[in-house]
């Protein structure tokens, strides 16, 4: 069976994901951030995440081979935000969004939870980069509500 992209698109975006921005610093030494939903846990011990880079990106290369970086997660008081950082190939960190973390990583300053990471692997995946890091920290702030991605549309906890 042939399967049409965009149903395939709608069929995945059925599955309600919160909204990440994975942050990292190039090789020039720009903090760089970028939207992503396709955060995933893999392994509490060791403690593995994951989340898929387009093998398109503008921003492929910072992201496809970095020493650190962080997967932050959106509250809800956060869309513009991620607005802001799934701009193609406009991805400079505002200096007032972020904080340095104790391992070298740009952190989201008011996001729910960071999980600052090492790179662990990364794994071809079809048009997709699947970068698997080691989290060396979390932080983050109690309670908070999370911004949610739903069929195309952001959504928020009732
Ligand atoms: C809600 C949302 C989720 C996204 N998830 C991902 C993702 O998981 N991986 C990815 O590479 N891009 C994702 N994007 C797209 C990037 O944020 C960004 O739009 C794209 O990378 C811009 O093009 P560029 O990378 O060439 O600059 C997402 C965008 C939005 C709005």
């Amino acid at each position: 069976m042939d399967i049409d992209g965009r149903e395939l698109r709608n069929a995945l975006g059925r599955f309600a994901t919160g909204v990440c921005v994975v942050t990292t610093v190039d090789e020039r030494g720009n903090a760089l951030g970028l939207t992503a939903n396709s955060f995933s846990s893999v392994s509490l011990d060791p403690p593995l995440v994951l989340w898929n880079l387009q093998n398109g990106s503008d921003a492929y290369d910072a992201y496809a081979r970095p020493r650190r970086f962080a997967i932050n997660v959106l509250s809800a008081q956060q869309l513009a935000l991620s607005n802001q950082y799934a701009r193609k190939g406009d991805h400079l960190l505002d200096p007032a969004h972020f904080r340095h973390g104790r391992h070298g990583a740009p952190i989201l300053r008011d996001a729910l939870v960071s999980f600052e990471c090492e790179l662990h692997a990364a794994h071809e995946g079809g048009d997709h980069l699947i970068i698997v890091g080691k989290v060396l920290d979390v932080s983050g702030r109690p309670g908070g509500n999370p911004l949610l991605f739903f069929s195309g549309a952001y959504r928020e906890l009732h």
